[in-house]
């Protein structure tokens, strides 16, 4: 069931939101080759922490970070560890933060120095999936149209998108009804209500699409072995288009 908030819960979804696009620019500005991905891991925690919210990441399902860190061929929930990040690495940052009763929830896919035109493209082409996305979307749009334009976009620049991880509602819950896909067929699924909160997350990949999770019960992988990224913004649907929460 898809929970339509009110006026007064967006406006206690604000501060979450804001905290997690805070902690992105913040991570952005300071991730660089010679850190290990738990290095990014603490940056996100004490950030968090220091902004009065609790990282919703951390313990959820069991997950021992408060930060998915997912370098080049890894493609969500990499568990932050002793990697080290070298010059040339695409490193996606997916993180959450709890505050007012409500979640926010956010990914970047960072560069490391000067990466490969492939990567570069890469990066590119899955940030403007999720803006193609979100052109036209608003109150009344099928569901799947989401998924639809972020499917066209990837495949037309010779990508494809990952299959077995979605987009979501989110609310006081980290991941609410709906999923939403990053593929789909046009005019399809329910249409959206003023007032539904969406994470909306396309999770592109340079190769195939198949992807397969390590021995540690998180880390998802392309199976060809070849880059993946990741870009996702919390949105707000409106009567008239949208509301970017974490922009
Ligand atoms: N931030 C992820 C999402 O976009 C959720 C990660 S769950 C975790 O849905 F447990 F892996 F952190
Ligand atoms: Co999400």
């Amino acid at each position: 069931m898809i929970c339509v908030k009110s006026e007064e819960e967006i406006a206690l979804l604000r501060a979450p939101n804001a905290i997690v696009r805070d902690c992105l620019k913040f991570v952005g500005e300071r991730i660089r080759a010679g850190m290990t991905t738990k290095d990014v891991d603490t940056l996100v925690h004490d950030f968090i922490t220091a902004s009065g919210a609790v990282p919703s990441c951390l313990g959820y399902c069991g997950y021992p970070a408060s930060a998915c860190v997912s370098v080049n061929e890894e493609v969500v929930h990499g568990i932050p560890g002793d990697r080290v990040l070298a010059e040339g690495d695409i490193v996606s940052v997916d993180l959450c933060a709890y505050r007012n009763g409500f979640h926010g929830d956010a990914a970047r896919t960072f560069c490391i120095g000067k990466v490969s035109e492939e990567k570069q493209r890469l990066v590119r082409v899955t940030e403007e999936c999720f803006f193609r996305a979100i052109e036209g979307l608003k109150a009344g749009t099928p569901l799947f149209d989401i998924g639809y334009k972020v499917q066209q976009y990837a495949e037309s620049n010779g990508f494809s998108v990952i299959r077995s991880y979605t987009g979501h509602g989110i609310g006081r819950e980290m991941h609410e009804d709906p999923s939403v896909p990053n593929f789909g067929r046009k005019g399809t699924g329910v249409r959206l209500q003023a007032g539904t909160v969406l994470c909306i997350e396309p999770m592109i990949a340079a190769g195939s699409w198949r992807v397969r999770v390590l021995d540690d019960g998180w880390t998802a992988v392309t199976v060809d072995g070849r880059p993946a990224a990741h870009y996702e913004n919390a949105v707000v649907i409106r009567e008239d288009g949208v509301e970017i929460l974490t922009l």
